[in-house]
């Protein structure tokens, strides 16, 4: 275990996947947690992240100095580097000198940590103090053109650190350093691979579930619920029941995906509700962005709740004494960050006491995805022999088509939609860019209409917009680049094949200001 330490940097969970990468697994805690605490868990190393203030700012976020008295291996990356140098008695001054993006680095040292690296190389800075001295016993390792101290190590002590952030993709051999620091300063061994995450998790769900009931998992057809469920059915077998809502609003062929791929590749027990027509009728007449998700949630909790008790009730019909007790859920150590949570086990007890299920009954939730990254997910579901169309989706919003029709959703205008889109996500499978891409929505902009000329005649109909967009964690994104190519066979192939749609357009507004949907 390597310990993360989040000064309110948005680099900590990025430091924690790229230790991840290094085949060493990593946990994110925040710089609030007492260092005795931290030391209590055993990590085999700390890193410090980078964050927002100045050492010196008052309120900045610092450290109990002991941490680097302490015998465990701490490496300081930006703001954690100049903690580090402050804490055990170097300097860190405001100079006035700033370096913000991409930087060239000189190696004056290679030492241990910059081991065959360049002697000049680029890196991604974002700081406005510097270290201008080492702490005694540090040997400097690099600097920049206005920053004496650049990095350092003390490698007898197990100490060292960059002012540059290594995890980000711009900083070029930030992989090579990160894992110079695990494997040789801190003597981590790279065990984590997806084949012991794979046994390992399934290990626990039986511990977690063990003898005491059955488990019931909701599946969307993305790749969370859909791995979730595969490691809880590797572990329990047929006592998992999934559930799948077809609310109509799925894009061409997903509910396929689950009721016939899925059940193939896994054996699981599945029980499928076809709510189309509950949810278009709900919908009808509603434009409003809002009131439709309000409307989809809504619908989708009833009908979950109603397949769910349906499931009790045919268990307890074959099975005496049956009783589920469990429920999965496809969560991710993202969210878990974010709600402040730690990625042990969850002990959360979820009521489940509306629609038709007795008032007492209570879920204990099974979360088998609560230490994982999404790229991580991935892989656990390629191990677990997924098909690669479910392991390789796109993210997709729970409200699907609904809100990418702009108007009213009726079935017409998503049989219109559900052509389109499946045309570009084929040409995007065919030009091999499935994943450089983060997510293709296609939005009919149905309550617009535009003149066109096909085949001699006018026509008045509807232009789509395409939204391919480039992200990490679609808190931020950027428009796609595709290419021209690409981007006229989708423009041809849906005006010719798509009746109605007479005008394709690309968006090409990055998120911020743009969200990534168009409601
Ligand atoms: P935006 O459009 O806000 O979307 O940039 C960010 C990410 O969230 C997805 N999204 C949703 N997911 N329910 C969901 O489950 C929703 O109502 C919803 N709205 C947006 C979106 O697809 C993107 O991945």
């Amino acid at each position: 275990l390597v310990l993360v330490v989040d000064f309110g940097a948005q680099y900590a969970q990025l430091i924690a996947r790229r230790v991840r990468e290094a085949r060493v697994y990593s946990e994110i805690v925040p710089h609030t947690m007492p260092v005795d605490e931290m030391l209590a868990r055993r990590p085999k190393a700390i890193i410090l992240s980078g964050g927002p203030s100045s050492v010196y700012a008052e309120g900045a976020p610092s450290i109990d100095p002991a941490l680097f008295t302490a015998g465990t291996p701490v490496f300081g990356m930006c703001y954690g580097f100049q903690l580090m140098a402050r804490g055990l008695g170097g300097e860190v001054a405001h100079t006035g000198a700033r370096e913000y993006g991409r930087t060239a680095v000189s190696v004056t040292e290679s030492g241990t940590l910059l081991a065959d690296l360049p002697a000049a190389h680029t890196v991604w800075m974002s700081h406005g103090d510097s270290v201008v001295a080492a702490p005694d016993g540090f040997t400097v390792l690099a600097s920049t053109a206005v920053t004496p101290v650049a990095a350092f190590e003390d490698v007898a002590r197990g100490l060292a650190g960059v002012q540059w952030h290594p995890e980000v993709l711009h900083t070029e051999h930030g992989q090579k350093v990160l894992e110079h620091f695990l494997h040789q300063i801190a003597g981590c061994r790279p065990t984590w691979t997806m084949v012991n995450i794979v046994e390992e998790q399934i290990e626990r769900i039986r511990e977690q579930i063990g003898d005491r009931g059955r488990a019931i998992c909701g599946l969307s057809g993305g790749v969370d619920s859909a791995v979730a469920a595969a490691l809880v059915q590797r572990a329990i077998g047929d006592r998992l029941t999934c559930v799948f809502v077809d609310h109509g609003l799925l894009r061409k062929g997903e509910a396929e995906q689950v009721e016939r791929d899925f059940v193939a590749a896994t054996g699981v027990d599945l029980h499928v509700v076809d709510a189309e027509k509950r949810f278009l009728d709900a919908l009808a007449g509603v434009s409003d962005p809002e009131q439709k998700r309000k409307i989809i949630g809504r619908e989708f909790i009833r009908v979950f709740e109603a397949a769910e008790a349906d499931v009790l009730a045919r268990t307890a019909q074959t099975e005496a004494g049956a009783k589920v007790a469990f429920l999965v859920q496809g969560t991710l150590y993202p969210d878990v960050v974010e709600s402040g949570g730690g990625a042990g086990t969850s002990n959360i007890k979820s009521h489940h006491n509306v629609g038709g299920l007795p008032d007492d009954l209570e879920f204990e939730l099974v979360e088998p995805l609560r230490t994982l990254f999404k790229d991580e997910v991935r892989l656990v579901g390629e191990q677990l022999g997924l098909p690669a169309e479910i392991v390789w989706r796109h993210p997709f919003p729970g409200p699907g088509l609904g809100i990418r029709i702009i108007g009213e959703v009726t079935r017409e205008r998503l049989d219109l939609l559900r052509e389109a889109d499946a045309i570009a996500r084929e040409e995007l499978t065919h030009a091999g860019l499935d994943r450089d891409i983060w997510q293709f929505p296609v939005v009919l902009l149905a309550d617009v209409r535009s003149v066109g000329v096909q085949g001699d005649s006018r026509t008045y109909g509807h232009p789509v917009v395409l939204r391919p967009v480039t992200s990490e964690d679609a808190m931020t994104a950027d428009w796609a680049r595709l290419p021209y190519d690409v981007l006229e066979r989708i423009s041809t192939r849906i005006t010719n094949e798509v009746a109605e749609v007479n005008r394709v357009t690309v968006d090409i507004t990055s998120k911020p200001p743009g969200t990534i949907e168009w409601e």
